[in-house]
């Protein structure tokens, strides 16, 4: 699995840094507000656990599903394939996702949960990659961890056609390894 990776782009000690610090804005920020913290599966997995433990104000935590993506191309064609289980009406939600890359999915996971009426809605994103976001994507992330150039990475939740999910850091992926 190391083998593949070309280079770390950032530690795990990197990672708990920032998270801390992104912890502590939030904290501030949803203080009072009892907020409800959605991860978008799976990829949000990792950050989701180290992130909601730096969020010290008393939140609910939801999850939701989406198709679709496989190896390194979003498809386009987005679904939900696993709802949130809270009514989200007049709550303070806010979205945890691993990368902001297109813009694909954010902007279909930030419409479907705008139809719910939330007080205010939210996105903490671990990377985002700028450059890559798709002409007409004007939704813009609130709290970004690190932002990153257009290089396909993958661990701490982020995935090549399922794997690497499970390396502690963020790295990049040597292309042959998506080229073969
Ligand atoms: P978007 O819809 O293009 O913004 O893509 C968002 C989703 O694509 C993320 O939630 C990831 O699952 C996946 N993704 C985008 N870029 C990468 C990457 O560099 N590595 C792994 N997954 C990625
Ligand atoms: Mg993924």
């Amino acid at each position: 699995m190391l083998n593949d990776i070309k280079e770390i782009m950032y530690t795990e000690e990197q990672i708990q840094k920032r998270i801390e610090e992104l912890g502590e804005e939030l904290t501030r920020d949803y203080a009072g507000k009892n907020p409800v913290i959605i991860g978008v599966l799976k990829g949000v997995v990792v950050f989701y656990a180290d992130m909601v433990r730096q969020i010290r104000v008393p939140c609910e935590m939801n999850f939701m599903t989406i198709s679709s993506y496989s190896g390194t191309r979003t498809t386009g064609n987005i679904q939900v394939r696993q709802d949130v289980t809270v009514d989200l009406k007049d709550r303070h939600v806010l979205i945890l996702e691993d990368i902001f890359d297109t813009g694909n999915s954010l902007s279909f996971v930030y419409d479907h949960l705008m139809q719910h009426q939330p007080a205010s809605l939210k996105i903490c994103t671990l990377l985002d990659k700028p450059s890559r976001r798709k002409p007409g994507v004007t939704l813009k992330a609130d709290y970004v961890g690190f932002t990153i150039p257009d290089a396909f990475v993958v661990g701490y939740g982020l995935d090549y056609n399922e794997y690497y999910r499970n390396l502690p850091f963020v790295g990049v992926l040597k292309p042959e390894v998506y080229q073969k």
